[in-house]
């Protein structure tokens, strides 16, 4: 085993869908073998957002999971809860004195999400960067593993690791390297081409669910936007706003791994009517076993609640060495 580490995390506030497997799962699974990987339910980042503590349970459980069904495999890594090991919030606290608040301020994610009416957001939703900065850096994670959206958030871990280690002058922390896929880094929304993927997004047909039935996976690509032009090169052209054709053949390179320039090739002068039946088929063959899977995980709800368990005593067991180094770095007892 290397000495290649990789954290990443996912927030349990609903169905995960297509965004989270492209951007995300897919390349857990890609990874475990070659990386000691701790795999996490980001239970505390999903408490940012008001949530009912019913519907977080259950999302928790919902993505331990999507997280076995989509092939994580226990025996290798790891899958554990993060309000499970409180080194997590401890390492935030230090971290919330080393980052500066003109980088917090520049957040992109937080602008979004916080909306119109930044005054109402919580402080958690603020601050949910430096968490997710510990999050990585108690592991000293070397790697970490996000779709696009997530890179400014990664940008920060680093300059607070970065700060840490010069202002405390060591080299403590392990700067780490965020690692985002080539293709549908962001998938975008199946109703607005400039919008991307999101459990938060209030129509469901935006979104292709990894719990999605196959009719319902048909009906949402049939009824998925797209403009009248037939398929050809341009759709990538500089200057082209074909958004919503940009994201259907960029899912659909992604599944089958493709190139785009192949799939284009293929599919050159065809209409997005011919080419949705080959999507929906596709997205049915990769999503439909994990669905099944997932309803079979949750038949056993013990045994999930054991898999967590076991991982998270594992996690703590790095974990708390981690916060013993820090508290004698920085000076306290
Ligand atoms: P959401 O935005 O749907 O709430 P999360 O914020 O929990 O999803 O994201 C979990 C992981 O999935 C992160 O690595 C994130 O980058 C990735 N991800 C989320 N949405 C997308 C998307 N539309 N395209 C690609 N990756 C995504
Ligand atoms: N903030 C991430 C998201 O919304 C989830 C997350 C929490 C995470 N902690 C992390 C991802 C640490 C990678 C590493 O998608």
């Amino acid at each position: 085993m290397s000495n290649k580490r990789v954290l990443s995390g996912i927030q349990p506030t609903g169905n995960l869908h297509l965004g989270n497997y492209l951007g995300a799962i897919k390349n857990f699974v890609a990874m475990q073998n070659e990386f000691q990987c701790f795999f996490m339910l980001a239970d505390l980042h999903a408490l940012t957002i008001k949530t009912q503590p019913k519907i977080l349970n259950e999302s928790i459980l919902n993505t331990a999971a999507s997280f076995l069904a989509a092939g994580i495999d226990i025996k290798k890594n790891i899958i554990f809860c993060q309000s499970k090991v409180s080194a997590h919030t401890e390492l935030s606290w230090i971290l919330n004195c080393i980052a500066r608040v003109g980088w917090l301020s520049r957040m992109t994610q937080f602008k979004e999400k916080a909306g119109s009416n930044k005054e109402k957001a919580s402080v958690g939703l603020y601050t949910y960067p430096i968490l997710m900065s510990a999050d990585i850096l108690i592991y000293k994670a070397t790697h970490v593993p996000v779709g696009d959206d997530q890179k400014q958030h990664l940008e920060l871990c680093r300059d607070i690791a970065m700060k840490f280690n010069s202002d405390y002058n060591n080299d403590y922390f392990v700067i780490p390297e965020p690692i985002i896929p080539k293709y549908a880094s962001r998938v975008m929304s199946l109703r607005d081409g400039r919008k991307k993927m999101s459990k938060s997004e209030e129509s469901d047909l935006s979104r292709i669910n990894l719990t999605d039935s196959k009719d319902q996976i048909v009906q949402k690509i049939k009824k998925a936007k797209t403009d009248n032009d037939p398929i050809s090169e341009n759709i990538f052209s500089e200057n082209s706003t074909r958004y919503e054709a940009q994201n259907l053949i960029k899912i659909y390179s992604n599944l089958k791994s493709e190139s785009l320039d192949t799939v284009l090739n293929d599919f050159n002068g065809k209409t997005f009517s011919d080419f949705k039946k080959n999507l929906s088929e596709l997205l049915v063959e990769k999503i439909q076993p994990i669905s099944k899977k997932i309803k079979q995980y949750r038949s056993e709800d013990k045994e999930l609640i054991n898999v967590i368990n076991t991982g998270s005593e594992k996690a703590n067991h790095t974990a708390e060495k981690t916060i013993l180094d820090i508290k004698k770095i920085v000076g306290l007892l």
